[in-house]
């Protein structure tokens, strides 16, 4: 179940997709749901981007074995730059979603009030074949890994667009 709020807001819907490094899973996430809301006709419904929970590749653009995935899928991170979630994020976005269980501990201990704990979610949720709710880290392994991410990214964010459409009732524009 998606948190309740209003249907639909009168403002674009706010999605934020969150790895560790900002550089590899989430880069791709936040790209191929930019695609499929742009399949869709629903660009004006949408404000999204990518963050991650470590700062140590802030400033810096997408792995290239990322990119180049992105790349064959139709999708460019040229412009890419990794930046770091904040707690101003968690309040901005209406929906946070993250790869995996670490990236989920680490978005909530920055919610300090425990506000907005309801809008961060395992990406995976989405993915209907979702196996242990993870997008595993791709970083220190080979090219097997980033294909996982990539066809498992491709799937959730598609499924994640359908179970906000429904939702919200959005209706291409
Ligand atoms: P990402 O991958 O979280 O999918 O962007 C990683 C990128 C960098 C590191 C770890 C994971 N790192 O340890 O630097």
């Amino acid at each position: 179940m998606l948190p309740s709020m209003p249907d639909p807001p009168d403002r674009p819907i706010r999605v934020m997709f969150t790895c560790l490094g900002n550089i590899c899973r989430s880069p791709l996430a936040e790209a191929l749901f930019r695609k499929h809301v742009r399949d869709a006709g629903l660009e004006a419904r949408f404000e999204i981007a990518s963050s991650g929970t470590g700062d140590w590749h802030v400033g810096s653009g997408a792995d290239p074995r990322s990119a180049a995935h992105a790349r064959s899928l139709g999708v460019s991170l040229d412009g890419h730059r990794a930046q770091q979630l904040t707690a101003d994020h968690l309040a901005h976005f209406d929906h946070v979603l993250v790869m995996d269980k670490a990236n989920l501990g680490d978005a909530l201990a920055l919610d300090s009030d425990e506000a907005h704990g309801a809008k961060v979610r395992l990406l995976r949720e989405f993915d209907p074949d979702p196996d242990d709710y993870a997008v595993p880290d791709p970083y220190y392994g080979g090219a097997d890994g980033f294909a996982h991410v990539q066809a498992v990214v491709d799937r959730s964010t598609r499924h994640l667009l359908g179970g906000l459409a429904a939702h919200y009732g959005l209706k291409a524009e």
